[in-house]
């Protein structure tokens, strides 16, 4: 305690002992960010590269302040890793630290120090294509893998937890679109996450693009400093994105690069990337105060990533491909939604597989958006993975089907989030053979496949798996791994039902088939298609015997199949009376339990005060009375019970 006491003592002098020294124009200059093409022409302290060892040494070299080089490392830098949406599903925050851990660590060879991940934004709505890039709908999951990303790609470079905030709510799931959400939302569903980032020791956030409530975020004084500053305590720099202070002018908040500047730098963005508006702060505007406090925290954060005492990098061929890690994940990120009469495992042989569709062999669409520097040609297909015969000639199909990478992302919203092309006449043609289909999806976001889920036997969820995505698929369909994966998302039957999620609030009018004048639809039926937290097993797992004793619940989960598996086991918590309506259940708790054939396992959780909470005009508070609780294997079905808070 002490010891660090002193060596933030030391860390602010070594700070304050620069700035002493610099310019108006010289402090800028650490403000603003740049990518290469830009660096002949603007001077800047920060710098956007995809790296390279020799190439960024020759950059920093005689440098009295070196740069900060960023890159956008999203789910993997050389190896790629399953997209985050995909490694969400698989529940286990240690997957995605280990998968952050080596991609940092393959990004701070080529001399890249920071990374513009993890994006932590909620999505609720799969219209919006950058829902690939985060957790998904749920607050809870999302925030123990905000923290297990940034725990993972600390270990050796900086991370930026982005996109703050609420950046996921755009109207009509449309990318940069303008959300509009009640504090209370924004505080329980948008939150949580950036706060879990910040708890665990984030070094920077992103501000978003869109306007909140009216308020572009990269102007948003209660954002960045009422709530992060001041609330959460946080210590780091922010970074706008991409053009996001010059895009004020387009929000209608500022009529010139100049204002823009001003609004950015005053409501508590430090450093500007790409559009250079902070070097027009040069000419005032600012009181210089504000500017050092930037510049202290982007030195501060300098200091930490080791560029003042070991600017340059290591310059060593670059190592192996961490096939390994890469493929232990991607095998718990596939999501098993139906499999008829156990039709999945494969046998190993005596029966003829086809491997068809668009996916099946595209080298490219295996790695998913951002790829950062992952190789296309690297990444193993399906098709290489799974022996296989021509389609007359085949006993079995699987069929490989879905988005192509460019899909999802940045600024790939779709209106219609249905299989793409004629991919569904193509399913029907291979179910018309009579012959047994498997289907395999790949995607960045939930797709609808209703037709799919009626009409064909077995159904496998694998996102985009990244470099060893033919494997991993391999592996789970012939049963070398026995699927445990959840949706981290709720699955519609159709794009007119999004935004779907399943924390929802009550209506004063359920849904009932039977009463025309009920919350629901005409034309498809009530619900989701695949509700959130919903994945199978090549076993059974049975949930009996829910207890709550004081603020402890538990439940008996047994392996009742005959193959040893995982279970994703999942508490949830209900407030069915309060002074405001409250969600219908709400993820609190998660546990994996690994079971042999016959074992049963009691699972125990305990309810915190803040799992009782809601954010009211006072702040956080729970009020006493009686809670609902679940334990279960899916936020659709399990066992009820409940308690009292006095
Ligand atoms: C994206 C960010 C990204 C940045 C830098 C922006 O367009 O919104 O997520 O980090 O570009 O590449």
């Amino acid at each position: 305690m002490f010891a660090a006491l002193l060596f933030a003592i030391a860390v602010d002098a070594r700070i304050d002992q620069l700035l002493s020294k610099m310019t108006l124009e010289e402090k800028l200059v650490q403000l603003t960010e740049v990518t290469e093409e830009q660096l002949p022409s603007i001077p800047a302290g920060v710098l956007l590269s995809s790296g390279g060892a020799a190439h960024i040494n020759e950059i920093q070299r005689n440098r009295k302040i070196p740069l900060l080089v960023g890159y956008d490392v999203i789910h993997g830098y050389r190896t790629i890793f399953p997209i985050p949406l995909a490694i969400a599903s698989s529940w286990d925050p240690q997957l995605a630290e280990l998968s952050a851990r080596v991609a940092g660590q393959e990004a701070r060879a080529a001399g890249v120090r920071w990374t513009y991940a993890p994006m932590v934004d909620i999505a609720r709505d799969a219209r919006w294509g950058r829902i690939a890039e985060g957790a998904g709908e749920d607050p809870v999951l999302g925030s123990a893998m905000a923290a297990a990303y940034v725990r993972g790609f600390q270990t050796s470079i900086l991370a930026c937890a982005k996109h703050y905030a609420a950046y996921g709510a755009a109207e009509a799931g449309r990318d940069y679109n303008t959300v509009e959400t009640s504090e209370r939302t924004l505080r329980e569903v948008y939150l949580p996450p950036f706060h879990a980032a910040v708890d665990a020791g984030v070094a920077t956030l992103m501000s978003a693009f869109e306007s909140l409530n009216g308020v572009p975020a990269t102007a948003n004084r209660h954002l960045l400093d009422d709530i992060l500053r001041r609330e959460w305590k946080f210590k780091g720099f922010v970074v706008s994105d991409w053009d996001a202070v010059a895009e004020l002018i387009n929000h209608g908040v500022a009529a010139n690069k100049h204002e823009a500047a001003i609004k950015a730098i005053t409501a508590g963005v430090d450093v500007d990337m790409w559009d250079n508006s902070y070097a027009t702060l040069r000419d005032g505007g600012v009181p210089e105060p504000v500017i050092d406090r930037a510049v202290q925290r982007v030195l501060r954060m300098k200091l930490r990533a080791g560029l003042f005492d070991q600017p340059l990098t290591d310059e060593k061929p670059s190592p192996p491909l961490n096939r390994d890690a890469a493929r232990r994940v991607a095998q718990q990120s596939i999501v098993l939604l139906k499999n008829e009469n156990d039709l999945l495992p494969l046998p190993k042989s005596g029966k003829k597989i086809a491997v068809v569709g668009p996916l099946a062999d595209s080298k490219k669409d295996m790695l998913g958006p951002w790829s950062a520097e992952g190789k296309g040609e690297e990444a193993v297909t399906p098709l290489e993975a799974i022996p296989h015969v021509p389609l007359a000639d085949a006993d079995i199909i699987v069929a490989i089907l879905g988005e192509s990478r460019e899909m999802s992302g940045e600024a790939a919203s779709r209106t219609s989030i249905d299989l793409p092309d004629d991919q569904e006449k193509l399913l029907e043609s291979l179910i018309a053979t009579g012959k047994p289909v498997i289907l395999v999806v790949m995607s960045g976001r939930p797709l609808a496949i209703s037709w799919a889920a009626e009409h064909v036997p077995a159904i496998v969820q694998a996102w985009f798996l990244g470099t060893e995505s033919g494997n991993a698929i391999a592996d789970v369909l012939f049963g070398d791994v026995n699927p445990s994966a959840k949706l981290p998302v709720t699955f519609p039957r159709s794009t007119g039902q999004v935004p779907i999620y399943y924390n929802h609030l009550p209506t004063g009018r359920p849904p009932n088939p039977e009463d025309k004048y009920t919350s629901k639809y005409l034309d498809v039926p009530i619900g989701p298609l695949y509700p959130f937290g919903f994945g199978l097993s090549y076993t059974k797992f049975d949930y009996s015997d829910i207890r709550v004793d004081g603020f402890k619940v538990s439940a008996n989960v047994r392996n009742a199949g005959n193959r040893a598996g995982e279970e994703i086991v999942q508490m949830y918590i209900g407030d069915p009376v309060a002074s405001v309506s409250r969600p219908v259940k709400e993820l609190k708790g998660f546990q994996r339990v690994s079971l042999q054939p016959n074992e049963t396992k009691r699972v125990t959780f305990t309810i915190k005060r803040h799992d009782l909470e809601f954010w009211s005009d006072r702040g956080w508070t729970a009020e006493p009375g009686e809670f609902k609780v679940w334990i279960g294997p899916s936020s659709a079905t399990g066992l009820e019970g409940k308690f009292e808070l006095r």
